[in-house]
């Protein structure tokens, strides 16, 4: 467990360093209410805005990112980029498409991400990347996080608690709170 985020105006947050409000904790006790956790997700989302989504092996990043398509409405299943280090899903209607990018793949970091040739600019899209700590981070330091954890070497429940943290000022005033639904 981390420590709780220090409280009150002791620290200036300027807009370099300012990070958002406290994390917002959630559980999720199904692999149907982390698909809704992802389409609640994105109609706090826009053209620009990075996810990042960790946890191990099967915590539910992709199954999040599924609800996430259908909440923005795009086109195509969102399943597991094995082979493919990022997908896009362009929009049905007029909204941004969604950058879907598994950063297991993406050995040498963002420089690689910018060879994909995506046929997309990413200022245009919502992307969210499984596992890209340490690899993405220089995209934007606006940035939503996503952490999901089961109990320590479970497998068979299905409980997750996520913990959503927003990065930087484009999440320092956002409301993430509406995510506990
Ligand atoms: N609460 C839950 N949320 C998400 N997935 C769950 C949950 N409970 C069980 N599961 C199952 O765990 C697996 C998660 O797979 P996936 O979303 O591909 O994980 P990841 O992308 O993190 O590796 C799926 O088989 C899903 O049905
Ligand atoms: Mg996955």
């Amino acid at each position: 467990m981390e420590a709780p985020a220090a409280q009150g105006p002791a620290e200036p947050s300027g807009p370099a360093g300012a990070s958002g409000p406290a994390d917002v904790e959630i559980t999720v006790t199904s692999p149907e209410q982390m698909r809704e956790l992802g389409r609640r997700l994105a109609k706090l989302l826009r053209a620009g805005d990075l996810v990042m989504l960790s946890g191990e092996l099967g915590a539910g990043k992709t199954t999040l990112t599924r609800g996430l398509g259908e909440g923005l409405g795009v086109r195509g299943a969102v399943t597991s980029p094995t082979f493919v280090i990022a997908r896009v899903h362009p929009s049905l209607g007029d909204g941004p498409p969604l950058v879907h990018v598994d950063a297991y793949r993406l050995s040498g970091g963002l420089d690689e991400m910018e060879d994909l040739d995506l046929d997309v600019s990413l200022s245009d899209s919502v992307i969210v990347v499984e596992w890209g700590e340490g690899k993405v981070e220089e995209l934007t330091e606006d940035r939503l996080r996503l952490r999901i954890d089961r109990a320590v070497g479970d497998t068979t429940d299905e409980v997750r608690h996520v913990t959503v943290t927003g990065l930087g000022e484009r999440w320092a005033t956002a409301d993430v709170s509406v995510l506990a639904g």
